[in-house]
């Protein structure tokens, strides 16, 4: 159980909220999510217009249980529920064919679909309230579309108050933002995409989140590839993504001391720097953010710490490149994206 979390009344508020058309920000154990009832194609268009995001990107359905995949995907594969009974809920999302009858607009256009059942106790009570709702309408299909609640290209926001600060208009008008601490990953979910296995395709990682590559390829007794050939449009797969405001740019581990040095020296304002070990300077222009030397214990706090650095207001930050280890990996690729946010030969491609 979590610490701080929404009381079942404003649970259920939400999920009336949901019912009728509306958003709701709420909680997982990832990042906080943007959420609209995954059915109602006008209530997904309200996602894509408060985040800025454009309409051909697909959004993830949560789902309150893994049964559920057999009401928004067809053609399903033995290897989902094979990862579904191993990870589910849990932080991992699944890339499968849509049902036929299920609107396009969740899926940005694409025939297929992203599936995931957060781990989260108040994102589950939020999407088991809002099955009994749908159930008592005799609809058997109930999901919540949701993208992380941050504007677009932006960092994630594992607090509720970063959601209260990316949506002020939204929540002055009374958009329910449901508490849940902070986020337990805090980077997004791990996105396998398994719609091309039944035509003799394989797994493809999508995108590295805490599950990695060698527990999806040991729980599923097969290789599992990097990225997919015919790549569907992931807006976490852009190049530049997760960006801070402040410059950001990656440092060697072994020069970090002499480029904050160089970086003093050329700047003559303050500059921030991340890095997970410590350092053999100081200075007090140098404000550091010093993040836990693990791969989980960094990737729970790496997006409050990108918000932490905008608000020092420095002109750059320097951030200590993380080790090579498969554990690193999500953390690693969320790190370049964001250095990719200030390369101008990236930005132009996002
Ligand atoms: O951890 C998470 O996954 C969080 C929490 C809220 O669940 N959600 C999240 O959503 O990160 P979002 O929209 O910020 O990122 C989801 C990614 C996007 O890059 C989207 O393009 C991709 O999932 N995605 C969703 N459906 C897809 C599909 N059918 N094919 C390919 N990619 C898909
Ligand atoms: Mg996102």
């Amino acid at each position: 159980m979590t610490p701080v979390g929404a009381s079942s009344a404003e649970i259920r508020r939400a999920g009336h909220v949901l019912m009728t058309g509306g958003l709701v920000a709420f909680p997982t154990e990832t990042v906080y999510g943007l959420g609209a009832d995954a059915s109602n194609p006008q209530a997904i268009k309200r996602i894509y217009d408060a985040k800025g995001r454009p309409s051909d990107h697909p959004v993830i359905v949560h789902v309150d249980q893994a049964q559920a995949l057999s009401a928004w995907c067809r053609d399903i594969p033995a290897q989902a529920w094979v990862l579904a009974k191993a990870f589910w809920p849990g932080p991992l999302t699944l890339i499968l064919k849509r049902a036929v009858d299920v609107d396009a607009s969740v899926s940005g256009g694409q025939d297929t679909i992203g599936i995931r059942c957060p781990s989260h106790p108040v994102a589950h009570e939020l999407l088991t309230v809002f099955a009994e709702l749908k159930a008592n309408l005799g609809q058997q299909r109930a999901g919540v579309a949701a993208p992380s609640a941050n504007q677009f290209g932006r960092v994630s926001p594992t607090r509720s108050n970063h959601v209260r600060s990316e949506f002020t208009e939204l929540v002055a008008a009374g958009m329910p933002v449901l508490e849940g601490g902070d986020s337990e990953v805090g980077i997004e979910s791990t996105i396998i995409d398994l719609s091309s296995i039944d035509e003799g395709g394989e797994p493809a990682l999508l995108r590295p989140g805490a599950i990695s590559l060698e527990q999806l390829q040991t729980i599923l007794g097969q290789p599992v590839h990097l990225g997919s050939k015919i790549s569907p449009r992931v807006s976490g797969s852009l190049k530049a993504h997760y960006a801070p405001d402040t410059h950001l740019r990656l440092c060697a581990s072994a020069s970090l001391e002499e480029q904050l040095r160089a970086a003093l020296a050329s700047d003559g304002s303050d500059v921030a720097v991340i890095c997970y070990r410590d350092l053999n300077i100081a200075d007090p222009r140098i404000k550091v953010l010093r993040l836990p030397d693990n791969a989980a214990g960094y990737g729970r706090e790496l997006y409050a710490a990108l918000r932490r650095v905008d608000d020092l207001r420095v002109r750059q930050v320097l951030c200590e490149q993380v080790p090579t280890g498969s554990a690193w990996a999500g953390v690693r690729d969320r790190l370049s994206r964001a250095a990719a946010a200030f390369d101008s030969s990236s930005r132009a491609s996002s």
